[in-house]
C-alpha cells in the first residue's frame, strides 16, 4: 500500500483502477476504509485514491492542531507524489467535505469537479466549537470509546442500525482503533474551520451534492441550500440513508457519482 510524503510525515493511501482521478476523502473520526464500496464499485471507470487523512488510519499523527487547510494541502502533496498532474475529482464526506472546500479554494488548478457527501458549508457555532475542544481533551484522557458510543447513532439511519448492517460494527471498530491524538487534532481543526458560505457562489466547477435522506448531522434541506448557492451544482438525496450514505446505500451513491462524472 503506498505512502506519500507530505509536509511533516507520510500519508497512507489506497489506489485502485484507471481513468479520471477521483480522490475519496473520509469523515471524522474514520479512515479510507469507509469508501470500500466505492473502491470496489467504481474502479472499472476511475483511478481511485483513498487517503487516510493525517491523524487517521496509517497516516502520520501530528498532535496539537490539524486544520482543514493543512489537510487540503496534504492532498495536493499526495497528488504530486503520486504523479497525478491532471485536475482531479475531489469527493469528501463530512469532515472530508470541509477539506474539499479548502482544496477548491487553495488548489483550484488541481480541481476538475467536486463531490460533497453529507457535509456543511457553515463554520461551527461557539457552542459546537467549545464541544469539539472538550472532546479533544477528553479523548486523550479516556480514548475513543465514548465517541463511538455517541457518534454511531448519529452516523447511520435508524433502519441501518436496526438491520445490524455489518458496516455499523466495522465503523465502530475503526473509531475505536483511531489514535486519540489524531482525533483531538482534527477536532480542534474542525472547531476553527472557516465558514465557506460567502465563497460558494465563486466555486465554479461542476459539483454534485449527495445527502442521505435521514442525515442527522448535515440534513438534506441544508445541503439543498448549498447546491442552490453554487453556480454549477446538482443535489441528489439518497433514500433510506443517514450520514454515511456511501456505506449505507453504495449502489445508489455509486450510480449518482458515475452519472455525474459521465456528463
Ligand atoms: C464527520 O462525519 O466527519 C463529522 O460528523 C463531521 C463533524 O463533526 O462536523
Amino acid at each position: 500500500m503506498p505512502f506519500a510524503n507530505v509536509l511533516d510525515g507520510q500519508l497512507h493511501y489506497v489506489e485502485r483502477g484507471s481513468g479520471t482521478p477521483l480522490v475519496l476523502v473520509h469523515g471524522f473520526p474514520l479512515d479510507h476504509s469507509m469508501w470500500q464500496e466505492q473502491l470496489e464499485g467504481l474502479s472499472n471507470r476511475f483511478q481511485l485514491l483513498a487517503p487516510d487523512l493525517r491523524g487517521f488510519g496509517q497516516s502520520v499523527v501530528t498532535p496539537g492542531l490539524a486544520t482543514m487547510q493543512l489537510m487540503a494541502d496534504d492532498i495536493a502533496n499526495l497528488l504530486e507524489a503520486a504523479g497525478i498532474r491532471e485536475p482531479v475529482v475531489f469527493c469528501g464526506l463530512s469532515m472530508g467535505g470541509y477539506v474539499a472546500w479548502q482544496f477548491a479554494i487553495r488548489h483550484r488548478e488541481r480541481l476538475a469537479k467536486l463531490i460533497l457527501c453529507d457535509t456543511k458549508a457553515v463554520g461551527d457555532s461557539p457552542e459546537t466549537a467549545a464541544n469539539r475542544i472538550g472532546l479533544a481533551t477528553r479523548v486523550q484522557k479516556e480514548g475513543p470509546g465514548f465517541i463511538a458510543e455517541t457518534m454511531i447513532p448519529k452516523l447511520f439511519a435508524t433502519a441501518t442500525i436496526a438491520a445490524n448492517a455489518p458496516s455499523v460494527e466495522i465503523t465502530r471498530q475503526v473509531i475505536l482503533r483511531s489514535d486519540p491524538k489524531g482525533i483531538a487534532a482534527a477536532s480542534r481543526g474542525m472547531a476553527q474551520r472557516p465558514d465557506v458560505t460567502p465563497q460558494l457562489s465563486r466555486i465554479d466547477v461542476p459539483t454534485l451534492l449527495i445527502c442521505g435522506e435521514h442525515d442527522a448531522i448535515s440534513p438534506p434541506a441544508e445541503m439543498r441550500g448549498i447546491a442552490q448557492a453554487m453556480p454549477q451544482a446538482k443535489f441528489v438525496e439518497i433514500a433510506g440513508a443517514g450520514h454515511m450514505a456511501p456505506l449505507e446505500k453504495p449502489a445508489e451513491v455509486n450510480s449518482a457519482i458515475a452519472e455525474f462524472l459521465s456528463r
